[in-house]
């Protein structure tokens, strides 16, 4: 049967309003991997909170973590586009493993702010398992299933993530990444609780990844090309046969691994922290300006990619960077003080352009393709 043009018309509108729809989740099922920022306040010179908003949203970032849970923070963060990762303190552990008193922070330190600011992971303890604080070491896990336990109670389990960051040092052997594996004697006793955890809740395994640590140490068997993800000739993994151009996707893979070791295989990482500093000791070969520049514009074009890891080809990557301001009550390393994308006085230590978050790629062919989608429905529709 021969179809009218009306008929005809509204086939070919719907066709267009499908491809619209597709067009839209096709885009979602490949997520790009986000970027935040820590918000980091070891200092007595940073602007107020109010004008932090105004900076973080400056850079196109919408996501931030904290390592406490600020009042004013939180406060002046309400009804923003950015979302938060709160932390409790490492000093505060110690007493959350009892339920009654974990209810009670999360009521507090929680609910007081939630939902107006939007909290979306409490991170308990700040890699704990890479000091030397031994007595902390059994706090974490309780204090971890308790909080989840008051969120749950609170309905807001689905909401809102448990875990706990890690320092990259908790790992015996990293190189190559299929030699990852856990400190023995935190192995078994510490990390695979809370590995069981997380495999249990789907909330992130988080390390804190600095490929400037490890050049530092190494300055002259480990290249600067590879950790600044400079065109190099890539370190091959024998095991396997992977090859990997830069040490951020070996030392998150050599994290996958360290975690298969102990069973689990249904585990994301989120990188909790990463950076460069502008400036350091001078012992602390390569910390300057333009090899911080370098790090965090070349990380941003590898995560713009979503192109994964080697050995996780594909899956994208939540990395908070560290940090927002330079921290002048920092301790240690004169580097310790210099790893902010900004100045106290909200200058960029040097320039950098996150700017393509709001409009990555894959969003932006997004939009151009609906936009002609919707043109083609109503010129169908208008039978022009
Ligand atoms: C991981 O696997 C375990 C065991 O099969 C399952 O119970 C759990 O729900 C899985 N977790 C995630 C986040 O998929
Ligand atoms: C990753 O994505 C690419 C391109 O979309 C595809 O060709 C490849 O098969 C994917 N790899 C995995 C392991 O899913």
């Amino acid at each position: 049967m021969r179809m009218g043009k009306t008929e005809s018309s509204s086939k070919i509108a719907l066709v267009l309003l499908l491809l619209f729809f597709f067009s839209g989740s096709g885009y979602r099922v490949r997520a790009a991997s986000s970027l935040g920022i820590n918000y980091g306040k070891v200092a007595d010179n940073l602007p107020a909170p109010a004008e932090v908003v105004r900076i973080i949203q400056s850079i196109s970032i919408s996501k931030a973590k904290l390592y406490d849970t600020d009042p004013l923070v939180l406060k002046t963060f309400r009804n923003t586009d950015i979302s938060f990762l709160v932390a409790v303190p490492n000093e505060d552990l110690g007493s959350l493993s009892e339920q009654t008193a974990a209810t009670t922070w999360v009521q507090q330190n929680i609910l007081l702010y939630y939902p107006d600011t939007q909290i979306i992971g409490i991170v308990v303890g700040n890699e704990i398992f890479g000091n030397d604080q031994t007595a902390q070491w059994p706090q974490v896990f309780p204090a971890m299933t308790s909080i989840y336990a008051a969120l749950l109670s609170f309905g807001l389990q689905d909401k809102i993530m448990v875990s706990t960051t890690h320092s990259f040092a908790i790992l015996s052997s990293s190189f190559p990444p299929s030699t990852g594996a856990f400190t023995e004697s935190i192995a078994n006793t510490y990390i695979k609780p809370i590995l069981s955890f997380l495999s249990a809740t789907g909330a992130p395994f988080m390390i804190n990844a600095y490929p400037f640590f490890a050049y530092k140490d190494n300055p002259t068997t480990v290249s600067l090309g590879y950790v600044l993800f400079e065109p190099n000739d890539g370190v091959v993994d024998s095991s396997n046969g992977l090859l990997y151009y830069n040490m951020f996707d070996a030392q998150i893979d050599a994290v996958y691994w360290a975690i298969a070791r102990l069973g689990y295989n249904n585990i994301s990482i989120l990188v909790s922290e990463t950076g460069w500093p502008s400036a350091g000791d001078k012992d602390e070969v390569g910390a300057t300006v333009e090899n911080a520049q370098i790090y965090h514009t070349n990380l941003f074009q590898h995560l713009l990619k979503s192109t994964g890891t080697p050995l996780k080809p594909n899956i994208s990557l939540d990395v908070y960077l560290f940090a927002l301001f330079n921290e002048d009550q920092k301790t240690g390393p004169t580097s310790e003080k210099h790893y902010g994308l900004f100045q106290p006085d909200g200058s960029k230590v040097y320039s950098f352009d996150f700017s393509q978050l709001s409009t990555g790629f894959s969003h932006r062919w997004h939009l151009i393709f609906a936009a002609t989608c919707m043109i083609g429905t109503w010129m169908t529709l208008l039978n022009l």
